[in-house]
């Protein structure tokens, strides 16, 4: 080889080094995994030649050069927004639901790209573009894209069909073949939720005994004893009302006392009574908590209702301002207003100067919270739903938002009809959701049969 053809087969490669170190640098430089629980993750797997992301974590949307790009949705719900198009972050493409206290609300990208509720108000996940429920909330089945109720009383997840259960409620196993709830074979399981003989975890006060599987009893008044076994009682596991003795037996407490260190030994009396030598006496009249002087005569610390605490005798008085929903110690303040009244810096209740209104916050002429069937204006009167029976109407008199108590809103119409009897909300007239108090709601027909003597249904206990 000659010196000047080394020379050039020298560049050449050097040339090529340079060139492949550059793409090497930029391929590193393209594309980053990031762990999940990064501040702002963004590509979840990037292509094995590292070059570009193949898949981005939710909350992006992966453009054409295959870069995440965050979702940056400003319509109304754009919180919701998992995924959209990495061209245009704007423009969503699927929405998460949100979960909540009663259940999730489900969210779908609309075709413009916006989130919004899913037109079922049971439906916790729908599909993009058409809003098809696609499963439901606890009690309800999505099935034809819209949520019903599950046909079974205790069955808690039903989707496709209303009559075939998946997941039942406590103690009760959903059987694949019949898709009924059956009871679990032990009468004490909580959960048998992965096969009706097979218990999980057993009913508060009792134990799993170990060689037979079978769920045994406690100690009388004793809610745990996986550690002392059955019979006896964890320690400090003893109910409300009962003491934890050294025998490791739970024994009962005295009267009014919530804890005790034996029958005779109280440590903690209920609401309105305070210790006094080991036993609860009464803290008098409108006294939730109090401490006994050496005479014997209770000492109030803190005080009910709509009464304060007399600093000078340590007793109850009523709140010396009128209007008062409660007030703070010495009586002389308001800690909060009855409705319709706003408290005064003063600690002064002062009512609401404008009609049919609930609440007024800074300014007694300017309302806040209307009371029912009304709406606030914009300068802070008061205006009533034109929609009969409508019970919050925020945006314009005649658009209803929701109706009052046992009504419910027919949003095509803008109208409020009334649920089956006894039912305080439904979803549609013939399929009560919450019944009114004293009744019970049949899963079977969504209606509302009367609570009976005895019955030990939650919704009929006292
Ligand atoms: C999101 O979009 C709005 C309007 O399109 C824009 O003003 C804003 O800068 C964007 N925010 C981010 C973080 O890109
Ligand atoms: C909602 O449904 C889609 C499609 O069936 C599914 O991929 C997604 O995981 C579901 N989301 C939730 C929160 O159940
Ligand atoms: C299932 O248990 C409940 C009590 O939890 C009882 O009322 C009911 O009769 C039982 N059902 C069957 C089929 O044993
Ligand atoms: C609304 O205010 C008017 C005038 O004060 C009163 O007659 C009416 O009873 C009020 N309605 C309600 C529901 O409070």
């Amino acid at each position: 080889m000659s010196a000047r053809h080394f020379r050039g087969a020298a560049l050449a490669a050097l040339l090529l080094l340079a060139v492949a170190s550059v793409s090497a640098a930029d391929a590193s430089a393209k594309c980053k995994e990031d762990e999940e629980t990064a501040d702002a993750p963004r590509c979840q797997r990037c292509a094995p030649d590292g070059s570009k992301c193949l898949q981005c974590w939710p909350g992006n949307g992966l453009s054409s050069s295959g870069a995440c790009v965050p979702c940056n949705v400003t319509t109304e719900h754009g919180d919701r927004c998992i995924a959209c198009d990495g061209e245009d972050p704007s423009f969503c493409t699927e929405c998460r639901p949100r979960f909540g206290m009663g259940g999730a609300t489900g969210y779908y990208a609309t075709a413009e790209g916006e989130c919004s509720t899913c037109p079922d108000s049971y439906c916790k996940n729908c599909s993009s573009l058409s809003g098809a429920c696609t499963s439901c909330n606890r009690w309800w089945g999505a099935v034809d894209g819209v949520c019903r109720p599950c046909a079974q009383e205790q069955c808690l997840q039903c989707d496709g069909d209303v009559n075939k259960c998946t997941e039942c409620g406590y103690g009760r196993f959903a059987d694949p073949v019949s898709g009924r709830c059956l009871n679990c074979t032990d009468p004490h399981c909580a959960d048998c939720s992965e096969a009706v003989d097979k218990c999980a975890s057993c009913d508060s006060g009792y134990t799993q005994d170990k060689a037979s599987g079978r769920c045994v009893a406690c100690a009388q008044g004793c809610n745990s004893c996986d550690t002392a076994g059955a019979g006896r009682c964890d320690k400090d596991s003893c109910d409300s009302g009962w003491g934890f003795a050294s025998s490791g037996a739970c024994v009962r407490c005295s009267a009014h006392c919530l804890d005790c260190a034996s029958e005779t030994k109280c440590t903690s009396c209920d609401t309105g009574f305070g210790l006094l030598k080991d036993a609860c006496e009464s803290c008098g009249t409108d006294c939730d908590a109090c401490m006994f002087d050496g005479s014997g005569k209770p000492q109030c610390t803190s005080c009910g209702g709509s009464s304060g605490l007399d600093v000078a005798t340590k007793t109850c008085v009523a709140c010396k301002q009128p209007h008062c929903l409660s007030c703070m110690e010495d009586a002389s303040k308001c800690a909060g207003c009855i409705e319709g009244y706003r408290m005064e810096a003063s600690g002064a209740c002062e009512a609401c100067k404008v009609a049919n209104c609930s609440m007024c916050d800074d300014d007694a002429a300017k309302c806040t919270l209307p009371v029912e069937g009304y709406r606030v204006t914009a300068s802070g009167g008061t205006e009533a739903c034109t929609v009969d029976r409508c019970g919050w109407c925020a945006d314009a008199p005649d658009k209803c938002e929701s109706c009052v108590t046992g009504y419910n809103l027919d949003t095509n119409t803008n109208s409020c009809y009334a649920c089956p009897a006894n039912c305080d909300s439904c979803s549609n007239k013939d399929t009560c959701l919450t019944c009114a108090d004293g009744f019970w709601r049949q899963g079977g027909t969504g209606l509302c049969e009367k609570c009976q003597a005895g019955d030990t249904r939650t919704e009929c206990s006292p």
